[in-house]
Protein backbone atom coordinates (compact mmCIF):
# COMPACT_ATOMS: atom_id res chain seq x y z
CA UNK A 1 0.00 0.00 0.00
CA UNK A 2 3.09 2.51 0.95
CA UNK A 3 4.85 1.46 -2.01
CA UNK A 4 7.26 3.86 -3.13
CA UNK A 5 6.47 3.61 -7.14
CA UNK A 6 3.08 4.36 -5.87
CA UNK A 7 3.85 7.19 -4.11
CA UNK A 8 5.64 8.64 -7.05
CA UNK A 9 2.52 8.51 -9.40
CA UNK A 10 0.53 10.42 -6.95
CA UNK A 11 3.11 13.53 -6.05
CA UNK A 12 1.43 16.88 -7.04
CA UNK A 13 2.71 18.24 -10.40
CA UNK A 14 5.68 20.62 -9.35
CA UNK A 15 7.54 17.77 -7.44
CA UNK A 16 7.32 15.05 -9.96
CA UNK A 17 10.74 14.30 -11.94
CA UNK A 18 12.89 16.63 -10.46
CA UNK A 19 13.73 15.61 -7.07
CA UNK A 20 13.77 11.65 -8.15
CA UNK A 21 16.92 12.22 -9.18
CA UNK A 22 18.71 14.81 -6.37
CA UNK A 23 17.31 12.16 -3.66
CA UNK A 24 18.11 9.29 -4.93
CA UNK A 25 21.90 10.65 -5.21
CA UNK A 26 22.16 12.33 -1.98
CA UNK A 27 20.54 9.02 -0.42
CA UNK A 28 23.03 6.68 -2.08
CA UNK A 29 26.07 8.92 -0.93
CA UNK A 30 25.00 8.87 2.59
CA UNK A 31 24.31 5.23 2.31
CA UNK A 32 28.01 4.52 1.69
CA UNK A 33 29.24 6.84 3.84
CA UNK A 34 27.72 5.30 6.60
CA UNK A 35 28.71 1.74 5.78
CA UNK A 36 32.36 2.77 4.96
CA UNK A 37 32.18 5.00 8.67
CA UNK A 38 30.16 3.39 11.17
CA UNK A 39 27.83 0.75 12.26
CA UNK A 40 24.23 1.60 11.86
CA UNK A 41 21.94 0.67 14.35
CA UNK A 42 18.76 -1.35 12.88
CA UNK A 43 15.30 -1.38 14.49
CA UNK A 44 12.14 -2.13 12.94
CA UNK A 45 10.11 1.46 13.84
CA UNK A 46 11.64 4.67 15.53
CA UNK A 47 9.91 6.86 17.47
CA UNK A 48 11.52 10.40 17.51
CA UNK A 49 10.48 12.48 20.83
CA UNK A 50 9.62 11.12 23.98
CA UNK A 51 6.73 13.13 25.23
CA UNK A 52 3.26 12.67 25.99
CA UNK A 53 2.63 11.34 22.06
CA UNK A 54 6.38 9.15 21.95
CA UNK A 55 5.26 7.45 25.13
CA UNK A 56 2.18 6.51 24.11
CA UNK A 57 3.62 5.13 20.51
CA UNK A 58 6.29 3.48 22.41
CA UNK A 59 3.30 1.52 24.83
CA UNK A 60 1.65 0.46 22.02
CA UNK A 61 3.88 -0.69 19.88
CA UNK A 62 6.23 -2.09 22.21
CA UNK A 63 5.66 -5.75 20.33
CA UNK A 64 8.14 -3.87 17.82
CA UNK A 65 11.35 -3.44 20.16
CA UNK A 66 10.77 0.26 19.27
CA UNK A 67 13.40 2.51 19.71
CA UNK A 68 12.72 6.09 21.00
CA UNK A 69 15.15 8.95 20.33
CA UNK A 70 14.88 11.68 22.74
CA UNK A 71 16.52 14.93 22.35
CA UNK A 72 16.88 15.81 25.86
CA UNK A 73 17.83 13.58 29.39
CA UNK A 74 13.93 13.10 30.55
CA UNK A 75 10.37 12.29 29.09
CA UNK A 76 7.82 13.94 29.67
CA UNK A 77 8.33 17.28 26.44
CA UNK A 78 6.63 20.51 26.98
CA UNK A 79 5.75 19.20 30.70
CA UNK A 80 9.60 19.17 31.12
CA UNK A 81 10.69 22.11 29.09
CA UNK A 82 8.12 24.50 28.79
CA UNK A 83 6.83 24.39 32.53
CA UNK A 84 7.05 27.33 34.89
CA UNK A 85 6.85 26.92 38.55
CA UNK A 86 3.15 27.76 38.48
CA UNK A 87 1.89 25.29 35.13
CA UNK A 88 -0.51 23.04 35.92
CA UNK A 89 -2.74 20.62 33.60
CA UNK A 90 -5.99 22.24 32.27
CA UNK A 91 -7.83 19.49 31.18
CA UNK A 92 -9.79 17.35 34.16
CA UNK A 93 -7.13 14.47 35.17
CA UNK A 94 -9.91 12.14 34.36
CA UNK A 95 -9.57 13.10 31.06
CA UNK A 96 -5.88 13.54 30.60
CA UNK A 97 -5.17 10.08 31.50
CA UNK A 98 -3.83 6.51 29.53
CA UNK A 99 -6.85 4.09 29.17
CA UNK A 100 -5.19 1.48 30.85
CA UNK A 101 -3.19 3.48 33.80
CA UNK A 102 -5.55 5.85 35.87
CA UNK A 103 -4.69 8.74 37.95
CA UNK A 104 -3.89 7.92 41.55
CA UNK A 105 -6.46 10.56 42.33
CA UNK A 106 -8.65 10.26 39.39
CA UNK A 107 -11.57 12.04 40.80
CA UNK A 108 -9.95 14.46 42.49
CA UNK A 109 -10.86 17.81 40.64
CA UNK A 110 -7.84 20.23 41.32
CA UNK A 111 -5.42 20.56 38.22
CA UNK A 112 -2.91 18.68 38.80
CA UNK A 113 0.85 20.53 38.96
CA UNK A 114 3.29 19.96 35.98
CA UNK A 115 5.21 17.86 38.35
CA UNK A 116 2.61 15.94 39.43
CA UNK A 117 1.88 14.74 35.74
CA UNK A 118 5.33 14.29 35.19
CA UNK A 119 5.32 11.46 38.04
CA UNK A 120 2.37 10.03 36.39
CA UNK A 121 4.45 10.21 33.22
CA UNK A 122 7.24 8.31 35.17
CA UNK A 123 4.94 5.57 36.81
CA UNK A 124 3.45 4.42 33.60
CA UNK A 125 6.99 4.48 31.72
CA UNK A 126 7.86 2.12 34.70
CA UNK A 127 5.02 0.63 34.86
CA UNK A 128 4.94 -0.74 31.83
CA UNK A 129 8.59 -1.16 31.17
CA UNK A 130 9.04 1.63 28.50
CA UNK A 131 12.12 2.75 29.52
CA UNK A 132 14.62 0.37 27.86
CA UNK A 133 13.52 1.43 24.45
CA UNK A 134 14.30 5.03 25.08
CA UNK A 135 17.52 6.49 24.32
CA UNK A 136 17.93 9.46 26.03
CA UNK A 137 20.10 13.07 24.75
CA UNK A 138 19.94 11.68 20.91
CA UNK A 139 18.67 14.55 19.20
CA UNK A 140 17.61 13.46 15.50
CA UNK A 141 19.29 16.23 13.51
CA UNK A 142 18.65 14.70 9.75
CA UNK A 143 16.18 12.27 8.33
CA UNK A 144 17.09 10.55 5.03
CA UNK A 145 15.60 7.76 2.73
CA UNK A 146 17.64 4.43 2.72
CA UNK A 147 18.41 3.38 -0.64
CA UNK A 148 16.82 -0.28 -1.59
CA UNK A 149 14.27 -1.13 -4.24
CA UNK A 150 11.51 0.35 -2.94
CA UNK A 151 9.41 -1.21 -5.71
CA UNK A 152 9.72 -4.50 -3.62
CA UNK A 153 8.51 -3.46 -0.55
CA UNK A 154 4.91 -3.99 -0.33
CA UNK A 155 3.97 -4.19 3.37
CA UNK A 156 4.59 -1.61 5.74
CA UNK A 157 6.89 -3.28 7.79
CA UNK A 158 9.08 -5.27 5.31
CA UNK A 159 12.41 -6.29 6.90
CA UNK A 160 14.24 -3.49 5.07
CA UNK A 161 15.04 0.15 6.59
CA UNK A 162 13.44 2.71 4.41
CA UNK A 163 14.52 5.63 6.66
CA UNK A 164 17.93 6.29 7.93
CA UNK A 165 18.27 8.90 11.18
CA UNK A 166 21.40 10.87 12.23
CA UNK A 167 21.18 11.18 16.15
CA UNK A 168 23.56 13.78 17.48
CA UNK A 169 24.19 11.95 21.11
CA UNK A 170 25.93 13.93 23.85
CA UNK A 171 29.28 14.41 22.92
CA UNK A 172 28.71 15.82 19.58
CA UNK A 173 29.32 12.66 17.41
CA UNK A 174 26.97 11.20 14.72
CA UNK A 175 24.81 7.68 15.22
CA UNK A 176 22.99 6.94 12.20
CA UNK A 177 19.71 4.52 12.99
CA UNK A 178 17.78 2.85 10.33
CA UNK A 179 14.15 2.10 10.52
CA UNK A 180 11.21 0.67 8.34
CA UNK A 181 8.73 2.96 10.36
CA UNK A 182 9.19 6.42 11.82
CA UNK A 183 6.74 7.86 14.19
CA UNK A 184 7.34 11.44 14.58
CA UNK A 185 6.38 13.10 18.34
CA UNK A 186 8.42 16.24 18.22
CA UNK A 187 6.17 18.06 19.55
CA UNK A 188 4.47 20.96 18.67
CA UNK A 189 5.63 23.02 21.20
CA UNK A 190 9.16 23.88 22.45
CA UNK A 191 12.36 23.98 21.02
CA UNK A 192 12.14 26.39 18.35
CA UNK A 193 10.81 29.79 19.52
CA UNK A 194 8.77 32.27 17.36
CA UNK A 195 10.45 35.63 17.70
CA UNK A 196 8.67 38.59 16.36
CA UNK A 197 10.16 40.73 13.69
CA UNK A 198 11.16 44.40 13.79
CA UNK A 199 11.83 47.42 11.91
CA UNK A 200 14.97 48.70 11.89
CA UNK A 201 16.18 50.45 15.09
CA UNK A 202 13.02 48.92 16.51
CA UNK A 203 14.65 45.47 17.59
CA UNK A 204 16.20 44.35 20.58
CA UNK A 205 19.48 46.06 19.80
CA UNK A 206 18.19 49.27 21.00
CA UNK A 207 17.13 48.29 24.38
CA UNK A 208 18.76 48.64 27.45
CA UNK A 209 17.12 46.47 28.85
CA UNK A 210 17.03 41.94 28.87
CA UNK A 211 14.97 40.05 26.35
CA UNK A 212 14.12 36.58 26.97
CA UNK A 213 11.55 34.01 25.50
CA UNK A 214 9.40 32.48 27.96
CA UNK A 215 10.88 28.90 26.92
CA UNK A 216 14.55 30.36 28.02
CA UNK A 217 12.44 31.04 31.07
CA UNK A 218 11.02 28.13 31.91
CA UNK A 219 14.68 26.60 31.96
CA UNK A 220 14.87 29.07 35.68
CA UNK A 221 14.21 26.89 38.66
CA UNK A 222 11.99 28.51 41.26
CA UNK A 223 14.10 30.51 43.14
CA UNK A 224 16.32 32.36 39.93
CA UNK A 225 12.98 32.98 38.45
CA UNK A 226 11.73 35.09 41.48
CA UNK A 227 15.15 36.57 41.13
CA UNK A 228 14.66 37.77 37.58
CA UNK A 229 11.09 39.25 38.13
CA UNK A 230 11.71 40.92 41.16
CA UNK A 231 11.69 44.62 41.73
CA UNK A 232 11.65 44.79 37.68
CA UNK A 233 9.73 46.81 35.45
CA UNK A 234 8.63 43.22 33.45
CA UNK A 235 6.51 43.73 30.27
CA UNK A 236 4.99 39.89 29.01
CA UNK A 237 4.05 39.57 25.26
CA UNK A 238 1.94 37.60 24.65
CA UNK A 239 -1.83 36.45 25.96
CA UNK A 240 -1.84 32.56 25.53
CA UNK A 241 -1.55 30.08 28.62
CA UNK A 242 2.29 30.90 28.78
CA UNK A 243 1.67 34.51 28.56
CA UNK A 244 -0.95 34.01 31.49
CA UNK A 245 1.14 32.10 34.04
CA UNK A 246 4.29 34.17 33.32
CA UNK A 247 2.29 37.27 34.60
CA UNK A 248 1.15 35.77 37.45
CA UNK A 249 4.33 34.29 38.18
CA UNK A 250 5.23 37.79 38.00
CA UNK A 251 3.04 39.64 40.04
CA UNK A 252 3.63 36.83 43.00
CA UNK A 253 7.53 38.04 42.69
CA UNK A 254 6.90 41.52 43.06
CA UNK A 255 4.55 41.21 46.24
CA UNK A 256 5.71 44.25 48.76
CA UNK A 257 6.79 47.71 48.71
CA UNK A 258 9.45 47.70 45.80
CA UNK A 259 7.15 45.26 43.89
CA UNK A 260 6.72 47.09 39.86
CA UNK A 261 3.60 45.98 38.00
CA UNK A 262 4.13 43.49 34.84
CA UNK A 263 1.91 44.96 32.07
CA UNK A 264 0.76 42.22 29.38
CA UNK A 265 0.69 42.80 25.49
CA UNK A 266 -2.45 41.69 24.50
CA UNK A 267 -2.61 41.54 20.32
CA UNK A 268 -5.68 39.14 20.22
CA UNK A 269 -7.66 38.43 23.74
CA UNK A 270 -8.79 35.02 24.03
CA UNK A 271 -11.43 33.68 26.08
CA UNK A 272 -10.08 32.71 29.60
CA UNK A 273 -12.52 30.62 31.76
CA UNK A 274 -11.95 30.16 35.33
CA UNK A 275 -13.44 26.38 36.03
CA UNK A 276 -15.22 23.88 34.16
CA UNK A 277 -18.64 25.02 35.72
CA UNK A 278 -20.96 27.45 33.63
CA UNK A 279 -23.63 28.88 35.50
CA UNK A 280 -23.50 25.78 37.27
CA UNK A 281 -24.15 23.36 34.73
CA UNK A 282 -20.83 20.95 34.15
CA UNK A 283 -18.69 22.35 31.09
CA UNK A 284 -18.41 19.00 29.68
CA UNK A 285 -22.50 19.18 28.53
CA UNK A 286 -21.55 22.23 26.30
CA UNK A 287 -19.08 20.17 23.85
CA UNK A 288 -18.55 17.18 24.92
CA UNK A 289 -20.91 14.45 24.82
CA UNK A 290 -22.77 13.37 21.62
CA UNK A 291 -25.70 15.10 21.82
CA UNK A 292 -23.75 18.62 21.71
CA UNK A 293 -21.99 17.69 19.10
CA UNK A 294 -24.69 16.51 17.32
CA UNK A 295 -25.00 20.58 16.90
CA UNK A 296 -21.80 20.68 15.19
CA UNK A 297 -20.73 19.93 11.69
CA UNK A 298 -18.51 17.23 11.18
CA UNK A 299 -16.63 15.89 8.11
CA UNK A 300 -18.34 14.09 5.55
CA UNK A 301 -21.78 15.22 6.26
CA UNK A 302 -23.92 14.89 3.77
CA UNK A 303 -26.55 17.31 2.41
CA UNK A 304 -29.03 16.71 5.17
CA UNK A 305 -26.94 16.93 7.72
CA UNK A 306 -25.71 20.04 6.50
CA UNK A 307 -28.80 21.57 6.11
CA UNK A 308 -29.34 20.47 9.54
CA UNK A 309 -26.60 22.13 11.02
CA UNK A 310 -26.85 25.08 9.33
CA UNK A 311 -30.80 25.05 10.97
CA UNK A 312 -29.18 24.24 14.11
CA UNK A 313 -26.59 26.96 13.93
CA UNK A 314 -28.79 29.55 16.50
CA UNK A 315 -28.80 26.70 19.10
CA UNK A 316 -24.83 26.64 18.38
CA UNK A 317 -24.51 30.48 18.36
CA UNK A 318 -26.98 30.11 21.81
CA UNK A 319 -24.71 27.82 23.68
CA UNK A 320 -21.21 30.33 23.12
CA UNK A 321 -23.09 33.38 23.88
CA UNK A 322 -24.37 31.55 27.31
CA UNK A 323 -21.06 30.41 28.21
CA UNK A 324 -19.74 34.37 26.98
CA UNK A 325 -22.51 35.89 29.22
CA UNK A 326 -20.84 33.72 32.10
CA UNK A 327 -17.25 34.81 31.41
CA UNK A 328 -18.15 38.41 31.10
CA UNK A 329 -20.46 38.22 34.54
CA UNK A 330 -17.71 36.23 36.45
CA UNK A 331 -14.67 37.77 35.01
CA UNK A 332 -13.71 41.84 35.00
CA UNK A 333 -13.50 41.53 31.08
CA UNK A 334 -14.86 44.09 29.89
CA UNK A 335 -13.08 46.60 32.69
CA UNK A 336 -9.57 45.51 31.58
CA UNK A 337 -10.41 45.76 28.05
CA UNK A 338 -9.91 42.01 27.54
CA UNK A 339 -13.82 41.26 25.75
CA UNK A 340 -12.83 38.92 23.42
CA UNK A 341 -13.52 39.92 19.14
CA UNK A 342 -14.52 36.38 18.32
CA UNK A 343 -17.18 34.16 19.97
CA UNK A 344 -16.27 32.00 23.01
CA UNK A 345 -16.62 28.73 20.07
CA UNK A 346 -14.06 29.65 18.07
CA UNK A 347 -11.01 29.64 21.06
CA UNK A 348 -12.90 25.85 21.86
CA UNK A 349 -12.74 25.01 18.25
CA UNK A 350 -9.01 25.76 18.29
CA UNK A 351 -8.16 23.82 21.29
CA UNK A 352 -7.25 27.61 23.00
CA UNK A 353 -9.52 27.56 26.47
CA UNK A 354 -7.18 28.35 28.82
CA UNK A 355 -7.82 27.80 32.64
CA UNK A 356 -7.36 31.39 34.27
CA UNK A 357 -5.00 30.76 37.35
CA UNK A 358 -7.24 31.82 40.44
CA UNK A 359 -4.68 34.88 41.46
CA UNK A 360 -4.57 36.39 37.99
CA UNK A 361 -7.74 38.91 37.93
CA UNK A 362 -6.90 39.61 42.05
CA UNK A 363 -3.64 40.57 41.06
CA UNK A 364 -4.48 42.77 38.89
CA UNK A 365 -7.26 44.23 41.22
CA UNK A 366 -4.65 44.84 43.09
CA UNK A 367 -2.62 46.83 39.92
CA UNK A 368 0.00 44.19 39.73
CA UNK A 369 -0.73 42.92 36.50
CA UNK A 370 -1.47 45.61 33.83
CA UNK A 371 -2.98 45.44 30.24
CA UNK A 372 -2.18 47.00 26.71
CA UNK A 373 -4.33 46.03 24.02
CA UNK A 374 -2.06 46.34 20.89
CA UNK A 375 -1.64 45.26 17.06
CA UNK A 376 1.75 46.12 16.48
CA UNK A 377 4.68 47.38 19.13
CA UNK A 378 8.41 47.75 19.17
CA UNK A 379 11.66 48.46 21.75
CA UNK A 380 12.74 51.94 22.06
CA UNK A 381 16.11 52.68 24.77
CA UNK A 382 14.27 52.21 27.89
CA UNK A 383 11.02 49.81 27.12
CA UNK A 384 8.32 49.25 24.26
CA UNK A 385 6.41 51.23 22.15
CA UNK A 386 3.00 51.36 21.13
CA UNK A 387 1.36 52.02 17.79
CA UNK A 388 -1.10 53.93 19.24
CA UNK A 389 1.86 56.45 20.49
CA UNK A 390 1.88 55.49 23.85
CA UNK A 391 5.12 53.79 25.46
CA UNK A 392 5.87 52.14 28.47
CA UNK A 393 9.19 51.37 30.56
CA UNK A 394 10.90 47.86 30.89
CA UNK A 395 13.65 46.40 32.53
CA UNK A 396 12.59 43.09 31.28
CA UNK A 397 10.40 41.63 28.20
CA UNK A 398 9.57 38.18 28.03
CA UNK A 399 7.79 37.07 25.19
CA UNK A 400 5.39 34.35 25.34
CA UNK A 401 4.77 34.43 21.57
CA UNK A 402 5.05 30.41 21.41
CA UNK A 403 6.76 28.05 19.00
CA UNK A 404 7.18 27.02 15.72
CA UNK A 405 6.11 23.46 15.46
CA UNK A 406 6.95 23.19 11.83
CA UNK A 407 10.22 24.72 11.51
CA UNK A 408 10.95 21.88 13.89
CA UNK A 409 10.22 19.31 12.00
CA UNK A 410 11.48 20.93 7.94
CA UNK A 411 14.64 20.76 9.71
CA UNK A 412 15.13 17.10 10.11
CA UNK A 413 12.74 16.23 7.20
CA UNK A 414 14.62 15.43 3.82
CA UNK A 415 12.65 17.01 0.68
CA UNK A 416 10.48 16.41 -1.08
CA UNK A 417 8.62 15.28 2.13
CA UNK A 418 9.19 18.65 4.03
CA UNK A 419 6.90 20.37 1.77
CA UNK A 420 4.55 18.00 2.09
CA UNK A 421 3.97 19.43 5.71
CA UNK A 422 1.30 22.29 4.90
CA UNK A 423 0.08 20.96 1.52
CA UNK A 424 -2.23 21.76 -0.26
CA UNK A 425 -3.86 23.79 2.03
CA UNK A 426 -1.71 25.27 4.59
CA UNK A 427 -2.74 23.09 7.23
CA UNK A 428 -0.75 19.70 8.18
CA UNK A 429 -2.61 17.32 5.70
CA UNK A 430 -3.01 14.30 8.71
CA UNK A 431 -5.44 11.25 7.54
CA UNK A 432 -6.98 10.39 11.40
CA UNK A 433 -4.34 13.11 12.70
CA UNK A 434 -1.59 11.02 12.08
CA UNK A 435 -0.91 9.65 8.53
CA UNK A 436 0.44 12.15 5.36
CA UNK A 437 -0.65 10.49 2.59
CA UNK A 438 2.61 12.37 0.69
CA UNK A 439 4.97 10.53 3.27
CA UNK A 440 5.54 6.80 3.25
CA UNK A 441 6.53 4.75 6.30
CA UNK A 442 6.08 7.86 8.38
CA UNK A 443 3.40 8.44 11.14
CA UNK A 444 2.52 12.07 12.94
CA UNK A 445 1.89 12.01 16.39
CA UNK A 446 0.17 15.20 18.73
CA UNK A 447 -0.06 17.42 15.77
CA UNK A 448 -3.68 17.30 15.53
CA UNK A 449 -5.00 18.22 18.96
CA UNK A 450 -7.58 17.57 20.88
CA UNK A 451 -8.86 19.21 24.21
CA UNK A 452 -6.98 16.30 26.01
CA UNK A 453 -3.99 15.48 23.49
CA UNK A 454 -3.03 12.37 25.75
CA UNK A 455 -6.17 10.65 24.99
CA UNK A 456 -6.14 11.71 21.60
CA UNK A 457 -2.02 10.09 21.26
CA UNK A 458 -3.01 7.26 22.76
CA UNK A 459 -6.23 6.24 20.23
CA UNK A 460 -4.47 7.25 17.34
CA UNK A 461 -1.29 4.53 18.53
CA UNK A 462 -3.28 1.90 19.16
CA UNK A 463 -4.58 2.62 15.78
CA UNK A 464 -1.49 2.66 14.75
CA UNK A 465 -0.13 -0.46 15.81
CA UNK A 466 -3.22 -2.17 14.06
CA UNK A 467 -2.32 -0.68 10.95
CA UNK A 468 1.27 -1.62 11.15
CA UNK A 469 0.15 -5.23 12.35
CA UNK A 470 -2.39 -5.42 9.23
CA UNK A 471 -5.18 -5.48 10.93
CA UNK A 472 -7.11 -3.29 8.13
CA UNK A 473 -5.29 -1.26 5.53
CA UNK A 474 -5.17 2.38 4.71
CA UNK A 475 -7.75 3.34 2.35
CA UNK A 476 -6.56 4.95 -0.84
CA UNK A 477 -4.57 7.70 -1.37
CA UNK A 478 -7.45 10.29 -3.31
CA UNK A 479 -9.80 8.80 0.08
CA UNK A 480 -7.42 10.14 2.55
CA UNK A 481 -6.75 13.60 0.88
CA UNK A 482 -10.23 13.32 0.47
CA UNK A 483 -11.10 13.18 4.51
CA UNK A 484 -8.12 15.31 5.27
CA UNK A 485 -9.57 17.72 2.97
CA UNK A 486 -13.75 17.38 4.42
CA UNK A 487 -11.87 18.03 8.03
CA UNK A 488 -9.89 21.28 6.76
CA UNK A 489 -13.54 22.57 5.52
CA UNK A 490 -15.06 22.23 9.32
CA UNK A 491 -12.48 23.37 10.85
CA UNK A 492 -12.47 26.61 8.84
CA UNK A 493 -15.76 26.77 8.98
CA UNK A 494 -15.80 26.49 12.45
CA UNK A 495 -13.03 28.77 13.40
CA UNK A 496 -10.68 31.53 12.32
CA UNK A 497 -7.92 30.08 13.95
CA UNK A 498 -8.39 26.93 11.61
CA UNK A 499 -4.31 26.64 11.24
CA UNK A 500 -3.87 25.17 14.51
CA UNK A 501 -5.63 21.89 13.45
CA UNK A 502 -8.29 21.04 16.59
CA UNK A 503 -10.70 18.62 16.25
CA UNK A 504 -12.37 19.34 19.55
CA UNK A 505 -15.63 20.10 18.11
CA UNK A 506 -16.23 16.68 16.47
CA UNK A 507 -14.12 14.60 18.55
CA UNK A 508 -16.27 11.85 19.22
CA UNK A 509 -17.23 11.41 15.69
CA UNK A 510 -13.23 11.35 15.28
CA UNK A 511 -12.97 8.21 17.37
CA UNK A 512 -16.37 6.68 15.96
CA UNK A 513 -14.20 6.20 13.01
CA UNK A 514 -11.03 5.06 14.23
CA UNK A 515 -12.66 2.60 16.58
CA UNK A 516 -14.48 1.69 13.03
CA UNK A 517 -11.41 0.91 11.21
CA UNK A 518 -9.86 -0.80 14.44
CA UNK A 519 -13.01 -3.03 14.21
CA UNK A 520 -14.01 -1.76 17.44
CA UNK A 521 -17.55 -0.54 18.18
CA UNK A 522 -17.63 2.76 18.39
CA UNK A 523 -21.10 3.78 20.49
CA UNK A 524 -19.31 2.36 23.66
CA UNK A 525 -21.37 3.50 26.65
CA UNK A 526 -23.81 0.81 28.35
CA UNK A 527 -27.19 2.93 27.86
CA UNK A 528 -28.10 5.30 25.29
CA UNK A 529 -28.94 7.82 28.20
CA UNK A 530 -24.89 7.65 28.87
CA UNK A 531 -24.61 7.39 25.15
CA UNK A 532 -26.43 10.74 24.68
CA UNK A 533 -25.41 12.67 27.63
CA UNK A 534 -22.30 11.78 29.30
CA UNK A 535 -18.81 12.85 28.31
CA UNK A 536 -16.68 10.84 26.95
CA UNK A 537 -13.07 9.89 27.78
CA UNK A 538 -10.35 7.32 27.98
CA UNK A 539 -11.48 4.99 30.32
CA UNK A 540 -14.47 4.51 27.38
CA UNK A 541 -11.36 3.23 25.00
CA UNK A 542 -9.83 0.52 26.97
CA UNK A 543 -8.93 -2.53 25.33
CA UNK A 544 -11.67 -4.19 23.72
CA UNK A 545 -11.54 -7.83 24.56
CA UNK A 546 -12.78 -9.21 21.04
CA UNK A 547 -9.65 -7.28 20.02
CA UNK A 548 -7.48 -8.93 22.81
CA UNK A 549 -8.56 -12.73 20.81
CA UNK A 550 -7.88 -11.57 17.52
CA UNK A 551 -4.34 -11.32 18.70
CA UNK A 552 -3.81 -14.18 20.93
C1 LIG B 1 2.29 25.23 28.70
C2 LIG B 1 1.49 24.14 28.04
C3 LIG B 1 0.32 23.68 28.64
C4 LIG B 1 -0.44 22.66 28.03
N1 LIG B 1 -1.56 22.21 28.66
C5 LIG B 1 -2.30 21.23 28.08
C6 LIG B 1 -3.46 20.70 28.71
O1 LIG B 1 -3.84 21.14 29.78
N2 LIG B 1 -4.17 19.74 28.11
C7 LIG B 1 -3.78 19.23 26.91
O2 LIG B 1 -4.46 18.35 26.38
N3 LIG B 1 -2.69 19.70 26.28
C8 LIG B 1 -1.93 20.68 26.84
N4 LIG B 1 -0.81 21.14 26.20
C9 LIG B 1 -0.46 20.58 24.89
C10 LIG B 1 0.68 19.58 25.04
O3 LIG B 1 1.56 19.96 24.05
C11 LIG B 1 0.16 18.15 24.88
O4 LIG B 1 -0.78 17.86 25.88
C12 LIG B 1 1.24 17.07 24.99
O5 LIG B 1 1.96 17.16 26.20
C13 LIG B 1 2.13 17.06 23.80
O6 LIG B 1 2.97 15.93 23.87
P1 LIG B 1 3.89 15.50 22.67
O7 LIG B 1 4.57 14.26 23.08
O8 LIG B 1 3.08 15.45 21.42
O9 LIG B 1 4.93 16.71 22.46
P2 LIG B 1 6.05 17.26 23.46
O10 LIG B 1 5.59 17.21 24.85
O11 LIG B 1 6.48 18.57 22.91
O12 LIG B 1 7.25 16.23 23.33
C14 LIG B 1 8.12 16.23 22.24
C15 LIG B 1 9.40 15.54 22.64
O13 LIG B 1 10.23 15.40 21.49
C16 LIG B 1 11.54 15.76 21.80
N5 LIG B 1 12.20 16.24 20.58
C17 LIG B 1 11.97 17.36 19.89
N6 LIG B 1 12.78 17.45 18.83
C18 LIG B 1 13.53 16.34 18.82
C19 LIG B 1 14.56 15.84 17.98
N7 LIG B 1 14.98 16.51 16.91
N8 LIG B 1 15.13 14.64 18.28
C20 LIG B 1 14.72 13.93 19.36
N9 LIG B 1 13.75 14.35 20.20
C21 LIG B 1 13.17 15.54 19.93
C22 LIG B 1 11.42 16.84 22.85
O14 LIG B 1 12.60 16.95 23.63
C23 LIG B 1 10.22 16.36 23.65
O15 LIG B 1 10.60 15.52 24.71
C24 LIG B 1 -0.02 22.13 26.79
C25 LIG B 1 1.14 22.61 26.18
C26 LIG B 1 1.89 23.61 26.78
C27 LIG B 1 3.14 24.09 26.09
C1 LIG C 1 -6.30 16.87 45.32
O1 LIG C 1 -4.99 17.06 44.79
C2 LIG C 1 -4.31 18.18 45.32
C3 LIG C 1 -2.99 18.28 44.61
O2 LIG C 1 -3.14 18.23 43.25
C4 LIG C 1 -4.14 18.03 46.82
O3 LIG C 1 -3.50 19.15 47.36
C5 LIG C 1 -5.49 17.81 47.48
O4 LIG C 1 -5.31 17.54 48.84
C6 LIG C 1 -6.22 16.66 46.80
N1 LIG C 1 -7.56 16.53 47.38
C7 LIG C 1 -8.04 15.37 47.80
C8 LIG C 1 -9.44 15.38 48.30
O5 LIG C 1 -7.38 14.34 47.79
C1 LIG D 1 -18.90 10.63 11.38
O1 LIG D 1 -19.76 11.63 10.87
C2 LIG D 1 -20.11 11.51 9.49
C3 LIG D 1 -20.94 12.71 9.10
O2 LIG D 1 -22.11 12.77 9.83
C4 LIG D 1 -20.85 10.19 9.25
O3 LIG D 1 -21.12 10.03 7.89
C5 LIG D 1 -19.97 9.05 9.73
O4 LIG D 1 -20.66 7.84 9.62
C6 LIG D 1 -19.57 9.26 11.20
N1 LIG D 1 -18.65 8.18 11.56
C7 LIG D 1 -18.99 7.18 12.38
C8 LIG D 1 -18.00 6.09 12.54
O5 LIG D 1 -20.05 7.16 12.98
Amino acid sequence: MWKFKYKYHHLPQPFKCTHHISFSLTSQYIHIYTLLLMAVIFSKIGILGGGISGLAAAKQLAEYNPVVLEATDSIGGVWKHCSFRTTKLQTPRCDYEFSDYPWPLRDNSSFPSYTEILEYLNSYATHFDLFKFIKFNSRVVEIKLATHDHKSSSNLLSQKPFWEVAVQTIDASIQWYSFEFIVVCMGKYGDIPIIPKFGKKKGPEVFKGKVMHSQEYSKLNAEESCQLLKGKKVVVVGYKKSAIDLAVECAQANQGEEGKPCTMVVRTSHWIVPHYSIWGLPFYLFYSTRFSQFLHQRPNQGTLRTMLCTLLSPARKATSKMIESYLLWKLPLVKYGLKPDHPFEEDYASCQMAILPESFFPEADKGRINFKRASSWWFWEDGVAFDDGTKIEADLVILATGFDGKKKLRAVLPQPFSAFLEFPSGIMPLYRGTINPYIPNMAFMGYVESVSNLHTSEIRCKWLARLIGGKFKLPSMEKMVEQIKTEAEIMKKTTRFYKRTCISTFSINHSDEICEEMGWTSWRKKTWLAEAFSPYNSQDYQQQDDDDDETN
